[in-house]
């Protein structure tokens, strides 16, 4: 019905396998992992300074290698789905420049975390990479891939540790090596997710607040659409500017700062499109806060009534949504014992995410396969820890 994915151990094993098949002699010395995330709530709010309420997920990125004595790097992803060359190979700049981007696009990830570590010099090493995360599927499979990264590099030369600059570290891998200008959530969650529990992120002041998530009678029903629209990379970018824009002409360093009422007031010096940006950003901050606290106190409906409107305020107000998604959601809403629907991440296809009763699962996934024009796939999912290093015994 649902799903199945393969486990840590057995993704580190799959690595350790083609390890020795790729590069032959001793074993590989060192092993982590880093974990994809899903939204449950707080959508385009993070590059706004907002509050976002993600959970890290059982799906992860495993890197498995060793370090080698000269300058160069050699990486294979096992990912089944990567249509580029599937392995690499380049040299580490010794004088200090830069680290270019180039092809294979997937391996940007890898530069741009050795460029940002704060471990520097990293030395030359050789690794593979498994995956259980899906590649582009909105589930920051590219968030789990850079935090892996790091943390692999960490167990080869240490920093001080600190969590949260890990992921301000693999965040500027992501802006500066794949050209994507995105908030902190996706980096934050795959470093410092916690079992059992969501995190309130408040992306000003980089605290996060666990919330539990571990009722037995609840489910986490991630479907993902198997679509994604060209619009996808463009659109981010243009978002990200109009919320700049907005809080600029409200006076504020960012929509954070900014109530509902500040808005009204500014209206007629806003166009109709940058008003409703804005109002999304707003509305949608405050509904985090509230869904947190819902979640806290085991207001399911409250919660799912809030991702409902996050859903639609995303579709009319952000236009960041689409009809596979719209689909998936309506189609959710439709079954008894489902408490809410919502695209999850930047929009434009990959997943929604269902809060819903345990009882309800099968039901509910059977009938949006059935309502459902594409062919989805569906994970029940748990709020699983952030990265760690792997024992290779
Ligand atoms: C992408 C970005 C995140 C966040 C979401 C939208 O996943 O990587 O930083 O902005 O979109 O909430």
């Amino acid at each position: 019905m649902s799903s199945s994915f393969p486990t840590v151990s057995e993704l580190a094993a799959e690595a350790r396998r083609v390890y020795g098949e790729e590069f032959g002699g001793d074993a590989p010395r060192a092993a982590a992992c880093a974990p994809g995330r899903v939204n449950l709530i707080g959508e385009h709010t993070d590059y706004n300074q907002g509050l976002v309420l993600p959970m890290a997920l059982p799906l992860v990125t495993v890197v498995v290698g060793s370090q080698t004595s000269g300058k160069d790097v050699t990486v294979v992803t096992a990912a089944k789905d990567a249509d580029e060359p599937r392995r690499v190979t380049f040299s580490l700049p010794s004088d200090g420049s830069t680290l270019a981007p180039g092809l294979p696009g997937w391996a940007n990830y890898v530069k741009g975390v050795i460029q940002h570590h704060r471990a520097l010099p990293v030395p030359g090493f050789r690794a593979v990479i498994t995956s259980s995360v899906p590649l582009g599927g909105g589930l920051s499979s590219s968030a789990s891939l850079e935090v892996a990264v790091y943390t692999f590099l960490q167990q080869l030369m240490q920093d001080d540790g600190d969590k949260v600059s890990t992921a301000v570290a693999c965040q500027q891998a992501e802006h500066t090596h794949a050209g994507v200008p995105c908030g902190i959530m996706d980096q934050f969650v795959s470093v410092l997710g916690r079992e059992g529990h969501a995190l309130l992120i408040d992306c000003r002041s980089l605290e996060a607040t666990p919330v539990p998530l571990r009722d037995q009678d609840l489910v986490i029903l991630i479907t993902n659409s198997n679509v994604r629209h060209s619009l996808a990379g463009s659109e981010y970018p243009t978002r990200r500017r109009q919320c700049e824009e907005a809080a600029s002409i409200l006076g504020k360093d960012s929509l954070r700062d900014a109530t509902m009422e500040d808005l009204e007031e500014a209206r007629d010096r806003l166009d109709d499109v940058t008003y409703r940006r804005a109002r999304h950003v707003i509305e949608e901050i405050e509904r985090t806060a509230r869904a947190a606290k819902a979640l806290e106190g085991g207001a399911y409906e409250e919660f799912g009534r809030l991702m409902v409107e996050s859903h639609n305020s995303l579709r009319d107000l952000y236009e960041v949504s689409c009809r596979e998604l719209d689909e998936l959601v309506s189609a959710a809403m439709e079954v008894e014992g489902v408490f809410g629907s919502r695209m999850t991440g930047g929009g434009f296809g990959g997943c929604t995410v269902t809060l819903l009763q345990t009882s309800a699962t099968e039901r509910t996934i059977l009938h949006v396969q059935e309502r459902f024009g594409g062919t989805p796939t569906f994970y029940v999912t748990t709020p699983s820890d952030g990265a760690r290093a792997l024992s290779l015994l």
